[in-house]
């Protein structure tokens, strides 16, 4: 077989499957199989009670926290008083993840573009540029509150 003849032959064929790979490759890529999940999303404010958290038992020492419902409450001093605790939503205000409260520095840091706020939840350090959202705490007969 020449070369001539070999090319005329096979060359059409591989042109066919090379294009069926290419539209193959298009259909495929123009699903959206892995969908960005939703954001989880905190308690609105004025929802109402979030969550309690028994102070005999939980938030012992400085520093301890406790997250639930998208809100991250820690305990910033000694007693059992609302001024002892903070809480705040735990998802980043920039991008949705979740934050944690470093109790050497007194802040809040986000792990993903690091992020800082404060312990009432202002921007200290972007790239985030709004608040997390502050919740309330009341303390009665040692059982503590959050509530939006
Ligand atoms: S998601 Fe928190 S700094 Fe980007």
């Amino acid at each position: 077989m020449e070369r001539g003849e070999f090319i005329s032959k096979f060359g059409i064929g591989v042109i066919a499957v090379c294009a069926g790979c290419g539209i193959a490759s298009c259909s495929s890529g123009s699903k959206n199989n892995n969908p960005v999940p939703a954001q989880p999303v905190p308690p609105a404010a004025g929802s109402g009670n979030v969550f309690s958290a028994d102070l005999n038992s939980e938030l012992l020492n400085i520093g301890d926290s406790k997250i639930l419902k998208n809100v991250i409450l820690v305990r910033l001093a000694a007693g059992n008083t609302s001024t002892s605790f903070t809480a705040v939503q735990v998802i980043c205000t920039h991008q949705g993840a979740t934050i944690g409260y470093n109790a050497n520095q007194g802040i809040f840091i986000c792990p993903s573009h690091g992020s800082e706020f404060s312990q009432a939840g202002q921007v200290v350090q972007g790239p985030a540029t709004a608040p997390l959202q502050k919740y309330n705490v009341t303390v009665t007969n040692n059982v503590l509150t959050v509530s939006a």
